[in-house]
């Protein structure tokens, strides 16, 4: 069963996957390794996803390891409905489609709930959180991607309300890493500038939030040429920004300064009323935080009328000027573009999958956990093997070293 835009946009679909496929070297391997051993046989397994080709690619995995898998996309400007037709076309149970609206996203996220899935692969806990507020049978476990999802899942336990282990795949060095940091800075800059078209060099770049998205996308503004500015509320990490050279201050002080803004914070109202009335013409406003809340998009609404001026592009025109919202405010990097790069998402995705193959052999308790030391390592391993990079390795006498100093010796 499926519930797709199109099925006949199937073929672009899986051009799409079969590029990212070519790109993806760890997922591929785990596929060889495992497939003879169907990890997932008789498992269901329900993704809520950003749903383009990397994350179809996924999909399929599980599907070839022996699931069943149920799958929607986490946003409604990420969905990539040939991507969704071609899974389809494989008999992946899909209920999705780009641009949809809240109500038909959750009635979605239900119909896959009501196949019982086993396991959940989520990315924010909105399929967690549905399966919680409707008092359905628990699953083994639910591996989360994001941070706002930690966020939400530790909110849960810590009101005793946590009803099965979630595994905080976000958490995993060879998530946050490479992921929100490398990820998020290319991809960022990959949709404001495809979306604009224009020059980064040379202008004031305003990052809201220092931790590992919001180091990415500073490193990679000051790589092509952008004065960068950060905004923090953590005294640690606006002094870290500091030390790296990066110009720190507070929004108001920043907001009469920036020519673009990108808010990385996973909070609420970062840029709200105020900023936007001090702000320069022709600013642009960005977001790549989970949720578009950072900007406050309803309140610049008030302000003035948006109006449509290019893909992706709302112009608002007050106090005699003009700031330009990209994406509406969600996700720069996937509603404006692709998403992280292939090769990034390949080491996320197989966290995922041997973090999923942890939940599915193990008893677990209902709290947020950690992804076990040996499965990050595999993947640094795997995708250093991939990479044709060899590393050294402790001789013995370095291990003793290491391991066996004494008091007094
Ligand atoms: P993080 O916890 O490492 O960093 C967030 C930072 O924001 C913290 O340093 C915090 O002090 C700061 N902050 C909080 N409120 C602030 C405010 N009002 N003003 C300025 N700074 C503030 O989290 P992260 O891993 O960098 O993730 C940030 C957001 O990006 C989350 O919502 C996460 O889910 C999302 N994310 C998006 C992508 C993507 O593809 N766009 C990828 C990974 C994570
Ligand atoms: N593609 C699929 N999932 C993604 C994510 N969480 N971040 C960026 N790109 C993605």
């Amino acid at each position: 069963m499926y519930n797709v835009r199109d099925i006949a946009l199937a073929p672009q679909g899986h051009e799409k996957i079969e590029w990212v496929k070519e790109h993806m070297p760890v997922l591929s391997h785990i596929k060889r390794t495992f497939l003879k051993k169907e990890p997932f046989d008789n498992e269901r397994v329900a993704v809520c996803l950003h749903l383009e080709a990397k994350t179809a690619y996924m999909a399929l995995l599980f599907q070839e390891l022996g699931a069943d898998v149920y799958i929607s996309g986490s946003n409604p400007l990420s969905t990539d409905d040939t991507v969704c037709a071609a899974l389809a076309e494989e008999g992946v149970h899909v209920y999705s489609w780009h641009g949809i609206d809240p109500q038909s996203y959750y009635k979605n996220l239900t119909t896959i709930l009501d196949a019982n899935p086993t396991i959940i692969i989520d990315d924010g806990l909105d399929l967690t959180s549905l399966l919680h507020s409707q008092k359905r049978p628990p699953v083994k476990g639910a591996c989360e991607e994001t941070t706002t999802g930690i966020i939400r899942a530790r909110a849960l336990q810590n009101q005793g309300l946590l009803q099965f282990p979630v595994i905080a795949v976000n958490d995993a060095y060879c998530k946050s890493l490479f992921d929100n940091r490398y990820g998020t800075g290319q991809s960022a800059f990959d949709g404001i500038m495809r979306t604009t078209n224009l020059v980064v060099a040379g202008k004031t770049v305003v990052i809201s939030g220092y931790g590992w998205v919001g180091k990415g996308l500073a490193m990679r503004a000051r790589g092509l040429g952008a004065h960068v500015v950060v905004t923090e509320v953590d005294p640690i990490k606006a002094l870290e920004a500091h030390m790296e050279g990066y110009r720190v201050m507070s929004m108001d002080e920043a907001s009469s300064r920036g020519d673009i803004f990108i808010t990385a914070t996973g909070n609420i109202d970062v840029i709200r009323e105020e900023h936007f009335e001090a702000m320069k013409h022709g600013a642009i406003l960005c977001n790549a935080g989970h949720f578009d809340v950072e900007i406050n998009v309803k309140t610049l609404r008030t302000l003035a009328e948006g109006r449509k001026i290019r893909k992706n592009v709302e112009a608002y025109t007050f106090n005699g000027k003009t700031v330009y919202l990209l994406g509406e405010g969600r996700l720069v990097n996937l509603a404006c573009a692709d998403g992280h790069p292939a090769e990034i998402m390949d080491l996320s995705f197989t966290l995922q999958i041997l973090s999923a193959q942890y939940v599915a052999t193990h008893s677990l308790e209902p709290a947020v956990l950690s992804v076990p030391e040996e499965i990050d390592t595999t993947v640094a391993n795997l995708a250093l093997q991939a990479l044709d990079i060899s590393i050294d390795t402790l001789t013995e006498s370095q291990r003793a070293y290491l391991t066996s100093w004494k008091y007094g010796t």
